[in-house]
């Protein structure tokens, strides 16, 4: 078995096979093979063009018809017998990483100012190397593999006039149906070379009738399904917020327009990655559709002097022939696999009690151990202290970036409240926003220019804060060494890492003019770095991220920390939307759920306590609320849920999620179910939003079952089929009124017990 990084010589007159991808050097073949899914590139031509010829469902190696798909057996051919035709070679050719400037129309990856001022750029294929394992990308969150579980191919191309190399990393899990790409670009010629557009991923699948899925938003409302047809033109989604944003999530899938949740085939598309990005389906002229996903353009360049390296992130791509439940289930599995990591990437986390809704900036030591003293006697095993402990922080007008303890609210200091936390039973948590600065703070008083900003221009103010400029190191060192000093100075095991406000007025006093381009993604790697860092310093803290609710709800962010709160819309009803989106790609046990107050401080819905619980159940599951003033009836419930979360969250972490109903399609109920993977056990949950008389005794049918199990419900001991339960149904009884759910907790039962 070659180890990672062993090159194996593409000249070789064999096939050359590593685990998942293999060389077939007769056709000028690379076939990837990831779980049931091929993916496959070809090299054609004297030139070395490489085109993409195949993805979808596995396919065998022999017999590819790799001219035809690389639609190359019609006029105008390739350019050495059709010369005179080769923009028209270009404008259909369906390559592998298309680049701007001679004909290939369609959505351009990679584009180029030179030493000149000109922007054409053209890559021709020159190596390549396949290898076991998964390299790291330097600086960038990405997937990761052992060299048992991932094989590499590199490809290595150029554009021979600018001496720039551009090489196409692909990864195959070998045991899910997903490919990662990312790219190096390099200058190898004496002159630098600006990149102005360098994006992750680029593909032409075959056909103009795909839907595009996305998931879109606002505060408060993040990731709501869309689905509408790509037809002809461009689909563009984006963020220029310098983050991932709350209205447009950095995923897209392609579906056909048959494919349901449980059927047809579908392709996902993740960026792995948190700042401004780009997604793009165009539908193109000659039956095809581009799909390209990287940083977004706009307001991008990257100066690239001799020698120096681009690295574009990392994307995921799924391919399910089982609808979008397994598309689903397929970025469940990786994600929880093969990005999470820290201590708590299989472990269930603490119930926490978090302050935010209970007391926003009100609070002090008294009131933090009062609601401390209620939720240890209720099971519940860690508070957070959120905004308002620092500076003089009694609002949001002040104060970000000066982490030292406000000891007028927290008196007797950090040290003690922890410990009397501690002395509870409880872990404790505290908040942080570490990007942003106040302009009344006494760090902006000493550097009015460590923040985000163009000269002569006044930046735009949001929530009273400016954004850090963090491409400046002593900005990053500065800001790290107090939050390092507050986690050292008590006994915190977890961390909120809030921000609050989009980037603007992106521009940086420490850069130099022809490199403010870069500072948006600078900006993003000096956050990774942050994050990195605070995450080897204290691997025994449980990181939660966090951007105004769920503004940077991302695979980059994942990478550093196991969970994200989801949205600072807290009902119960409204958060089904939301998890449902969220949870199409993000695993359950990322997601920041817990049970609020009512009425609700977003929407002032009152919903049963009972509900709230079942919906934060399917996430990280935690209180958001005053625990001392809740009505005596909802406290009463909170053990319940307790015993509820640690009876079911190894099934809700670790299972294969479904859904089932949906409210925003059917308009009465949601239901989902969590499958153990050996189909042994499964959670139902079902809220009915709406009652409805015409839907009494709702039958639902199950999913995710063994129709050759028999299940017993735990609660009411009624045995079913598994078939049955799928395929006709179970009716959901006993529920009665508006935002009432339930869950049914169905476990097999062996034929003898029946
Ligand atoms: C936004 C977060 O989503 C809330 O949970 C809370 O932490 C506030 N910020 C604090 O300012």
């Amino acid at each position: 078995m070659p180890q990672s990084g062993d090159a194996i010589n593409h000249y070789l007159d064999r096939e050359v096979i590593i685990m998942g991808i293999k060389y077939l050097e007769k056709q000028r073949v690379f076939k990837l093979d990831a779980g049931q899914t091929s993916y496959v590139i070809g090299v054609v031509d004297d030139e070395g063009f490489l085109g993409h010829v195949y993805f979808g469902k596995r396919i065998p190696d022999q017999y590819l018809p790799v001219e035809s798909f690389l639609r190359l057996n019609e006029w105008p051919q390739v350019p050495s017998r059709n010369n005179r035709e080769r923009l028209s070679f270009n404008d259909a050719f369906p390559t592998e990483y298309s680049t701007f400037g001679q004909g290939d129309f369609r959505e351009a990856c990679l584009a180029v100012k030179d030493a000149h001022g000109h922007s054409v750029c053209g890559i021709k294929y020159q190596s390549h190397r396949i290898y076991a394992g998964k390299p790291r990308l330097k600086g960038l969150p990405a997937t990761f593999g052992s060299e048992e579980e991932t094989t590499t191919l590199e490809i290595t191309c150029k554009d021979e006039i600018l001496n720039l190399e551009v090489v196409l990393v692909y990864t195959v899990f070998e045991k899910f149906n997903a490919i990662t790409r990312s790219v190096r670009i390099r200058n190898q010629s004496q002159a630098p070379i600006r990149l102005t557009k360098a994006l992750s991923a680029c593909v032409d699948l075959n056909g103009n009738d795909y839907d595009i899925i996305s998931l879109h938003g606002s505060w408060a409302r993040e990731r709501h399904v869309q689905r509408m047809p790509v037809g002809l033109g461009k689909r563009v989604l984006s963020s220029v917020r310098g983050e991932s944003s709350h209205q447009c999530n950095p995923f897209m899938a392609l579906a056909a327009r048959e494919t349901t949740e449980d059927s047809g085939e579908v392709y996902g598309f993740c960026f792995v990655y948190s700042g401004n990005f780009v997604g793009i389906a165009e539908g193109c002229q000659f039956s095809t559709t581009r799909v390209v996903m990287g940083i977004n353009p706009e307001g991008f360049e990257w100066l690239l002097m001799p020698e120096e390296e681009f690295i574009a992130p990392e994307v995921i791509m799924v391919y399910s022939d089982q609808g979008i439940g397994k598309m689903t289930r397929t970025f469940h599995d990786l994600m929880r696999g093969h990005l999470i990591r820290g201590q708590y990437k299989d472990r269930k986390r603490p119930i926490l009690i978090n302050n935010w809704e209970a007391t926003y900036f009100d609070f002090n030591t008294q009131k933090l151990l009062d609601i401390a003293r209620e939720a240890s006697k209720l099971g519940i095993e860690m508070l957070v202290m959120d905004d308002g402990w620092f500076g003089r922080r009694n609002s949001d007008n002040c104060s970000l970036g000066d982490w030292v303890v406000n000891e007028d609210k927290i008196q007797g200091g950090l040290n003690y409240l922890v410990n009397e936390v501690n002395k509870l039973g409880m872990q404790f948590g505290i908040w942080f926003e570490p990007e942003m600065i106040s302009p009344d703070s006494d760090l902006y008083r000493a550097h009015p220019d460590w923040c985000l900003r163009v000269p002569d221009r006044t930046p735009c103010l949001s929530r009273d804060q400016y954004v850090l400029d963090l491409t400046r190191p002593e900005v990053v060192e500065t800001v790290y060494a107090m939050l390092s000093n507050i986690l050292k100075s008590a006994n915190i095991t977890y961390v909120k890492w809030d921000m609050n406000r989009p980037l603007t007025d992106v521009g940086s006093a420490y850069l130099p003019p022809d490199r403010q381009g870069e500072v948006s993604h600078r900006y993003m790697l000096a956050v990774y770095e942050m994050m990195e860092r605070l995450t080897s310093d204290f691997p025994h803290i449980l990181l939660e991220n966090c951007s105004g609710g769920g503004g940077r709800f991302d695979a980059g962010m994942l990478y550093y920390s196991p969970q994200i709160w989801c949205s600072d819309d807290t009902d119960a009803i409204e958060r089904l939307e939301i998890q449902r989106g969220t949870a199409m790609v993000y695993p359950l046990s990322t997601m920041g759920a817990h049970v609020s107050d009512c009425p609700n401080h977003a929407v002032h819905r009152t919903t049963p306590f009972e509900t709230r619980g079942y919906v934060a159940l399917a996430g990280t599951f935690g209180y958001e609320l005053d625990v001392t003033r809740i009505p005596e009836e909802d406290r009463a419930l909170i053990p319940s849920q307790v015993a509820l979360y640690h009876r079911f969250n190894d099934l809700i972490r670790q299972g294969d999620y479904y859904r089932i109903g949906s409210y925003a399609e059917n308009h009465v109920y949601d239901c989902w179910a969590v499958v153990s993977k050996d189909q042994t056990e499964a959670l139902v949950t079902y809220i009915q939003v709406l009652h409805r008389p015409s839907f009494k005794n709702q039958r639902v049918r199950l999913k995710g079952l063994n129709p050759e199990y028999y299940y017993k419900d735990a609660e009411t001991g009624e045995v079913f089929s598994g078939s049955v339960l799928m395929y006709g149904g179970m009716t959901m009884t006993g529920i009665q009124g508006d935002f009432k759910g339930k869950l049914i907790h169905l476990v097999r039962v062996e034929p003898e017990e029946l």
